[in-house]
């Protein structure tokens, strides 16, 4: 589609023209049989209306192999049209190996948005041109949505849990933030702005800005800060209260209750936020809730930490995958943890920056 239809917004991402084609052609095999069906039923008004009173229809026993065509027709374009759909699904809500990751919180009514190597910016997220962007999602209140209709993406924002969407801005510009799901009165406020880089611009607006800590180092300091390190980090000769992090972000953690879970995302979240619900097995349920004290910005800042200590590949990871099917997108976000510069052991002071092309 021509970007300069009024009604159409911007195609900027990697994916957008595969979504407009998808719909470009929804559109015209909508149109064929509307156009067929009211034509036709025009036609046949005319053709086979009752001459005279007595007049009855005839034996329309041909008619079977007419209907049957009329609804395979129809099932197999309908076929098409769901393995096709699903296919650009697929890619759309899978992140690629090699994306970045962002963190964006919806709050009544903005956006705040964390970059990987600390920078801070609300309602505006700026990113380089032809970087894979994975945006992780969450919500300090209600549920909002984050939508960027240039890139043809759009994902809730939830309390309580993390979800994530992902894109690949191919030209440099200005596009459209939107708050995608009524959030109260200044909703229709919630906007802001994705500003697209090239490469050496936005190194120099990162250098502009003021840098801030890292997430894995503001994530570090708060492991130290809220003293969870006293029972988490191992010692020698010290009885160890709770387990040791190190190497525990994406594995499979065995609980006191038999069952074994993936530390993803969402499991760390809910560790911190609710202690007690998936204790580990050979520890007693002794952590204290940080409900409360913690903000989402920290929250997100200490998995970052957790998930900088390791391990770096394995089958698990992401569980943020949003409404993506959940082998898949473990898979790829696993992938994409490998990668991440959040994931570089060590990599604590700053030193986390977006891989260059
Ligand atoms: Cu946030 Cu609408």
């Amino acid at each position: 589609m021509k970007s300069t239809f009024p009604l159409f917004p911007d195609s900027a991402s990697a994916l957008s023209g595969r979504v407009d084609a998808l719909y470009a052609v929804w559109v015209l095999v909508s149109l064929f049989f509307t156009v067929l069906i009211f034509a036709l039923i025009v036609f046949f008004m005319a053709r086979y209306r009752r001459g005279h009173p007595e007049q009855v229809g005839g034996d329309e026993r041909a008619g079977v192999w007419l209907e049957i065509l009329w609804s395979a027709v129809p099932l197999a374009i309908m076929l098409f049209m769901f393995a096709w759909g699903a296919r650009v699904y697929f890619q759309l809500y899978r992140p690629p190996a090699d994306a970045v990751e962002y963190t964006a919180i919806g709050k009544q009514w903005m956006w705040k948005i964390q970059h990987p190597d600390g920078q801070r910016e609300i309602n505006a997220l700026h990113v380089p041109v032809g970087q894979s962007i994975r945006v992780k999602l969450a919500s300090e209140d209600v549920i909002h949505s984050f939508y960027i209709p240039a890139f043809r993406i759009k994902q809730d924002a939830v309390p309580g849990r993390y979800t994530s969407l992902w894109f690949k801005a191919e030209k440099p510009g200005t596009y459209h933030l939107f708050c995608a799901e009524y959030c109260g009165t200044e909703h229709s406020r919630m906007i802001g702005s994705v500003i697209v880089m090239e490469q050496r611009d936005y190194e120099n607006w990162l250098a502009g800005g003021t840098p801030g800590k890292s997430m894995v180092a503001s994530g570090a300091d708060l492991f130290t800060s809220l003293a969870c390190v006293t029972c988490h980090r191992a010692a020698p000769g010290v009885t160890q209260r709770g387990p040791k992090l190190e190497g525990v972000y994406g594995s499979q953690v065995k609980l006191a209750d038999g069952r074994t879970v993936v530390a993803d995302d969402n499991y760390v979240r809910e560790s911190i936020l609710n202690p007690t619900a998936k204790v580990v097995a050979g520890f007693d349920p002794v952590m204290p809730t940080f409900k409360g004290q913690v903000t989402e910005e920290q929250l997100t800042q200490l998995i970052a930490y957790v998930r900088s200590l390791g391990p770096t590949g394995s089958d698990a990871a992401g569980g943020t995958g949003g409404t993506a099917p959940a082998a898949t997108a473990n898979t790829s976000s696993a992938q994409m943890d490998a990668n991440s510069p959040l994931n570089t052991p060590g990599a604590t002071k700053g030193a986390a920056k977006p891989p260059r092309k």
